[in-house]
Protein backbone atom coordinates (compact mmCIF):
# COMPACT_ATOMS: atom_id res chain seq x y z
CA UNK A 1 0.00 0.00 0.00
CA UNK A 2 1.63 3.33 -0.82
CA UNK A 3 0.27 6.11 0.98
CA UNK A 4 -0.05 9.50 -0.19
CA UNK A 5 -0.04 12.53 1.78
CA UNK A 6 -0.15 15.36 -0.54
CA UNK A 7 -3.00 16.30 -1.93
CA UNK A 8 -1.20 17.68 -5.37
CA UNK A 9 1.50 14.69 -5.97
CA UNK A 10 -2.18 12.47 -5.29
CA UNK A 11 -3.27 14.15 -8.09
CA UNK A 12 -0.71 14.35 -10.25
CA UNK A 13 -0.41 9.85 -9.36
CA UNK A 14 -4.45 9.62 -10.13
CA UNK A 15 -4.05 11.22 -13.14
CA UNK A 16 -1.37 8.76 -13.91
CA UNK A 17 -2.92 5.84 -13.24
CA UNK A 18 -6.27 7.15 -15.04
CA UNK A 19 -4.30 7.56 -18.14
CA UNK A 20 -2.72 4.40 -18.13
CA UNK A 21 -5.92 2.50 -17.63
CA UNK A 22 -8.55 1.74 -19.84
CA UNK A 23 -11.60 0.87 -18.27
CA UNK A 24 -12.06 3.06 -14.72
CA UNK A 25 -14.91 2.40 -12.18
CA UNK A 26 -15.02 5.38 -9.67
CA UNK A 27 -16.65 3.90 -6.91
CA UNK A 28 -17.88 7.04 -4.28
CA UNK A 29 -19.39 7.83 -1.40
CA UNK A 30 -20.72 10.93 0.63
CA UNK A 31 -17.32 12.23 1.07
CA UNK A 32 -17.34 13.42 -2.75
CA UNK A 33 -20.62 15.59 -1.90
CA UNK A 34 -19.40 17.57 1.14
CA UNK A 35 -17.63 20.38 -0.97
CA UNK A 36 -20.90 20.97 -2.05
CA UNK A 37 -22.07 21.17 1.13
CA UNK A 38 -24.03 18.62 2.28
CA UNK A 39 -22.88 16.36 4.78
CA UNK A 40 -21.48 12.90 5.29
CA UNK A 41 -22.75 10.84 7.62
CA UNK A 42 -19.64 9.66 9.69
CA UNK A 43 -17.14 12.28 10.02
CA UNK A 44 -17.11 14.39 13.26
CA UNK A 45 -20.31 16.38 12.22
CA UNK A 46 -21.78 14.20 10.38
CA UNK A 47 -25.42 13.09 9.92
CA UNK A 48 -25.01 9.90 12.32
CA UNK A 49 -24.05 12.29 14.91
CA UNK A 50 -27.25 14.11 14.84
CA UNK A 51 -29.83 11.23 14.26
CA UNK A 52 -30.48 7.69 14.65
CA UNK A 53 -31.04 6.15 10.95
CA UNK A 54 -34.10 4.34 10.62
CA UNK A 55 -33.53 0.98 9.81
CA UNK A 56 -36.48 -0.76 7.11
CA UNK A 57 -38.29 -2.90 9.81
CA UNK A 58 -38.74 0.08 11.91
CA UNK A 59 -40.20 1.78 8.85
CA UNK A 60 -42.36 -1.01 8.00
CA UNK A 61 -43.61 -1.18 11.52
CA UNK A 62 -44.54 2.08 12.90
CA UNK A 63 -45.99 4.97 11.02
CA UNK A 64 -43.70 7.54 13.67
CA UNK A 65 -40.88 5.85 11.84
CA UNK A 66 -42.93 6.65 8.89
CA UNK A 67 -43.21 10.40 9.16
CA UNK A 68 -39.94 10.64 10.66
CA UNK A 69 -38.16 9.21 7.30
CA UNK A 70 -40.30 11.45 5.13
CA UNK A 71 -39.67 14.49 7.15
CA UNK A 72 -36.00 13.81 6.93
CA UNK A 73 -36.43 12.70 3.32
CA UNK A 74 -38.13 16.09 2.14
CA UNK A 75 -35.39 17.88 4.38
CA UNK A 76 -32.25 16.58 2.62
CA UNK A 77 -34.12 17.10 -1.06
CA UNK A 78 -34.04 20.77 -0.04
CA UNK A 79 -30.97 20.58 0.93
CA UNK A 80 -29.64 18.97 -2.49
CA UNK A 81 -31.20 21.09 -4.50
CA UNK A 82 -29.87 23.98 -2.96
CA UNK A 83 -26.35 22.09 -4.04
CA UNK A 84 -24.13 22.22 -6.66
CA UNK A 85 -22.22 19.52 -8.61
CA UNK A 86 -17.57 20.26 -6.99
CA UNK A 87 -14.95 19.67 -9.47
CA UNK A 88 -14.66 16.04 -8.10
CA UNK A 89 -18.09 15.47 -9.52
CA UNK A 90 -17.09 17.45 -12.84
CA UNK A 91 -13.93 15.75 -13.07
CA UNK A 92 -15.67 12.08 -12.87
CA UNK A 93 -18.31 12.83 -15.39
CA UNK A 94 -15.60 14.31 -17.85
CA UNK A 95 -13.43 11.34 -17.91
CA UNK A 96 -17.28 9.57 -18.56
CA UNK A 97 -17.66 11.54 -21.72
CA UNK A 98 -13.84 10.97 -22.54
CA UNK A 99 -14.63 7.29 -22.52
CA UNK A 100 -11.98 6.13 -19.68
CA UNK A 101 -14.79 4.89 -17.43
CA UNK A 102 -17.19 2.12 -17.99
CA UNK A 103 -19.46 2.91 -14.36
CA UNK A 104 -19.98 5.39 -11.74
CA UNK A 105 -21.27 3.34 -8.89
CA UNK A 106 -22.40 5.30 -6.30
CA UNK A 107 -23.44 5.08 -2.46
CA UNK A 108 -24.97 8.52 -3.04
CA UNK A 109 -28.76 9.04 -3.02
CA UNK A 110 -28.50 13.08 -4.05
CA UNK A 111 -28.44 13.01 -7.42
CA UNK A 112 -25.39 15.41 -8.31
CA UNK A 113 -23.75 12.63 -10.23
CA UNK A 114 -26.42 12.87 -12.87
CA UNK A 115 -26.46 16.58 -12.08
CA UNK A 116 -22.91 16.76 -12.95
CA UNK A 117 -23.55 15.18 -16.39
CA UNK A 118 -23.04 11.34 -15.82
CA UNK A 119 -25.68 9.63 -17.93
CA UNK A 120 -27.57 6.91 -16.45
CA UNK A 121 -26.17 3.91 -18.69
CA UNK A 122 -22.64 4.77 -16.57
CA UNK A 123 -24.24 5.05 -13.45
CA UNK A 124 -24.99 2.69 -10.73
CA UNK A 125 -27.21 3.49 -7.58
CA UNK A 126 -26.61 0.95 -5.15
CA UNK A 127 -28.43 3.17 -2.49
CA UNK A 128 -31.38 3.66 -4.36
CA UNK A 129 -32.66 7.19 -5.34
CA UNK A 130 -34.39 9.97 -2.88
CA UNK A 131 -35.97 11.66 -6.13
CA UNK A 132 -38.36 8.64 -6.52
CA UNK A 133 -40.93 7.08 -4.20
CA UNK A 134 -42.99 3.69 -4.71
CA UNK A 135 -44.97 0.73 -3.19
CA UNK A 136 -43.07 -1.70 -1.09
CA UNK A 137 -46.29 -4.44 -2.31
CA UNK A 138 -46.34 -3.56 -6.02
CA UNK A 139 -43.68 -1.24 -6.43
CA UNK A 140 -46.22 1.47 -8.38
CA UNK A 141 -44.13 4.53 -8.56
CA UNK A 142 -45.77 7.35 -6.28
CA UNK A 143 -44.79 11.08 -7.30
CA UNK A 144 -42.70 12.73 -4.35
CA UNK A 145 -44.02 15.85 -4.05
CA UNK A 146 -48.03 14.37 -3.80
CA UNK A 147 -46.29 12.51 -0.82
CA UNK A 148 -45.56 15.28 0.60
CA UNK A 149 -48.57 17.11 0.43
CA UNK A 150 -50.95 14.35 1.08
CA UNK A 151 -48.76 14.22 4.45
CA UNK A 152 -49.28 18.20 4.77
CA UNK A 153 -52.97 17.59 4.53
CA UNK A 154 -53.87 14.26 6.49
CA UNK A 155 -50.64 13.78 8.91
CA UNK A 156 -50.89 10.01 7.60
CA UNK A 157 -47.87 8.43 6.02
CA UNK A 158 -49.11 7.57 2.42
CA UNK A 159 -50.18 3.72 1.76
CA UNK A 160 -50.51 3.01 -2.27
CA UNK A 161 -53.26 3.98 -4.00
CA UNK A 162 -53.18 0.58 -6.08
CA UNK A 163 -52.75 -1.68 -3.46
CA UNK A 164 -52.89 -0.22 -0.31
CA UNK A 165 -49.51 -1.18 0.73
CA UNK A 166 -46.91 0.78 2.39
CA UNK A 167 -44.83 3.44 -0.05
CA UNK A 168 -41.67 4.44 0.89
CA UNK A 169 -38.79 6.55 -0.99
CA UNK A 170 -36.62 4.75 -3.36
CA UNK A 171 -33.49 4.99 -1.03
CA UNK A 172 -31.86 1.58 0.46
CA UNK A 173 -32.11 1.87 4.27
CA UNK A 174 -30.66 -0.09 6.69
CA UNK A 175 -31.54 -3.86 6.61
CA UNK A 176 -33.39 -3.42 3.16
CA UNK A 177 -32.58 -5.48 0.36
CA UNK A 178 -30.29 -3.74 -2.28
CA UNK A 179 -31.67 -3.66 -5.93
CA UNK A 180 -30.75 -6.21 -7.29
CA UNK A 181 -30.40 -4.71 -11.23
CA UNK A 182 -27.77 -2.23 -9.80
CA UNK A 183 -25.64 -4.75 -7.96
CA UNK A 184 -25.69 -7.06 -11.36
CA UNK A 185 -24.48 -3.93 -13.33
CA UNK A 186 -22.25 -3.09 -10.64
CA UNK A 187 -20.42 -6.40 -10.36
CA UNK A 188 -20.09 -6.58 -14.38
CA UNK A 189 -18.77 -3.41 -13.97
CA UNK A 190 -16.00 -4.63 -11.39
CA UNK A 191 -15.70 -7.34 -13.62
CA UNK A 192 -14.39 -5.62 -16.05
CA UNK A 193 -12.15 -2.95 -14.20
CA UNK A 194 -8.59 -2.37 -15.01
CA UNK A 195 -8.81 0.71 -12.09
CA UNK A 196 -11.10 1.09 -9.42
CA UNK A 197 -11.18 4.42 -7.84
CA UNK A 198 -13.12 4.32 -4.45
CA UNK A 199 -13.31 7.99 -3.24
CA UNK A 200 -15.04 9.77 -0.28
CA UNK A 201 -16.00 6.51 1.56
CA UNK A 202 -15.36 5.52 5.03
CA UNK A 203 -16.60 1.86 3.39
CA UNK A 204 -17.73 0.56 6.61
CA UNK A 205 -21.49 -0.39 5.13
CA UNK A 206 -22.23 -3.77 3.55
CA UNK A 207 -22.45 -5.33 1.16
CA UNK A 208 -21.18 -2.04 -0.64
CA UNK A 209 -17.89 -1.89 1.20
CA UNK A 210 -17.41 -5.31 -0.51
CA UNK A 211 -16.87 -4.18 -3.89
CA UNK A 212 -13.75 -2.59 -3.76
CA UNK A 213 -12.41 -6.00 -2.44
CA UNK A 214 -14.06 -7.42 -4.97
CA UNK A 215 -12.49 -5.30 -7.62
CA UNK A 216 -9.07 -6.02 -5.92
CA UNK A 217 -9.66 -9.41 -6.70
CA UNK A 218 -10.61 -9.56 -9.87
CA UNK A 219 -7.40 -8.04 -10.82
CA UNK A 220 -8.15 -4.30 -10.82
CA UNK A 221 -5.71 -1.58 -9.73
CA UNK A 222 -7.34 -0.43 -6.41
CA UNK A 223 -7.11 3.62 -5.51
CA UNK A 224 -8.90 5.09 -2.30
CA UNK A 225 -9.19 8.31 -2.10
CA UNK A 226 -9.89 9.71 1.61
CA UNK A 227 -9.46 12.10 4.04
CA UNK A 228 -9.81 9.41 6.89
CA UNK A 229 -8.41 5.96 7.01
CA UNK A 230 -10.77 3.66 5.80
CA UNK A 231 -10.98 -0.57 6.80
CA UNK A 232 -9.52 -1.67 2.96
CA UNK A 233 -6.75 0.59 3.00
CA UNK A 234 -4.68 -2.24 3.58
CA UNK A 235 -5.28 -4.04 0.34
CA UNK A 236 -5.30 -0.46 -1.65
CA UNK A 237 -2.53 -0.31 -3.89
CA UNK A 238 -2.58 3.47 -3.60
CA UNK A 239 -4.40 5.25 -0.82
CA UNK A 240 -4.80 8.94 -1.27
CA UNK A 241 -5.68 11.39 1.95
CA UNK A 242 -6.52 15.33 1.97
CA UNK A 243 -9.31 16.79 0.39
CA UNK A 244 -11.34 15.03 -2.76
CA UNK A 245 -11.57 18.49 -4.59
CA UNK A 246 -7.75 19.17 -4.09
CA UNK A 247 -6.95 15.61 -5.58
CA UNK A 248 -9.48 15.94 -8.42
CA UNK A 249 -8.48 19.27 -9.09
CA UNK A 250 -5.39 18.29 -11.51
CA UNK A 251 -7.54 15.14 -13.55
N1 LIG B 1 -12.24 15.10 1.16
C1 LIG B 1 -11.80 13.84 1.44
N2 LIG B 1 -12.53 12.95 2.17
C2 LIG B 1 -13.70 13.37 2.66
C3 LIG B 1 -14.22 14.66 2.43
C4 LIG B 1 -13.43 15.54 1.63
N3 LIG B 1 -13.84 16.77 1.33
N4 LIG B 1 -15.42 14.76 3.06
C5 LIG B 1 -15.64 13.58 3.67
N5 LIG B 1 -14.61 12.74 3.42
C6 LIG B 1 -14.50 11.34 3.83
C7 LIG B 1 -14.57 11.12 5.32
O1 LIG B 1 -13.26 11.01 5.84
C8 LIG B 1 -15.32 9.78 5.43
O2 LIG B 1 -14.43 8.70 5.68
O3 LIG B 1 -15.61 10.69 3.26
C9 LIG B 1 -15.97 9.57 4.06
C10 LIG B 1 -17.48 9.52 4.13
O4 LIG B 1 -17.83 8.35 4.84
P1 LIG B 1 -19.34 8.15 5.34
O5 LIG B 1 -19.82 9.42 5.97
O6 LIG B 1 -19.37 6.90 6.12
O7 LIG B 1 -20.18 7.99 3.99
P2 LIG B 1 -20.35 6.69 3.11
O8 LIG B 1 -19.11 5.86 3.14
O9 LIG B 1 -20.84 7.13 1.79
O10 LIG B 1 -21.51 5.89 3.86
C11 LIG B 1 -21.96 4.70 3.24
O11 LIG B 1 -23.69 4.49 4.89
O12 LIG B 1 -25.23 5.55 6.18
C12 LIG B 1 -25.07 4.78 5.07
O13 LIG B 1 -26.49 4.68 3.20
C13 LIG B 1 -25.54 5.50 3.83
O14 LIG B 1 -24.61 5.41 1.61
C14 LIG B 1 -24.30 5.62 2.98
C15 LIG B 1 -23.43 4.51 3.51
Amino acid sequence: MNIVRDPSEGSLLLADLIGASHRVVFFTGAGVSTESGIPDFRSPNGLWSKMKPIYYDEFVASEEARLEDWRRRFRFNREVAAAEPNRAHRAIAKLVAGGKVVAVITQNIDGLHQRSGVPSEHLVEIHGNATRAACLECEAHHDLAEVESEIARTGRAPMCRACGGLVKSAVVSFGQAMPVRAMMRAEYAIERADLFVAVGSSLQVQPAASLPMAAKYSGANLVIVNRDPTPLDAIADHVLRGSIGEVFSAI
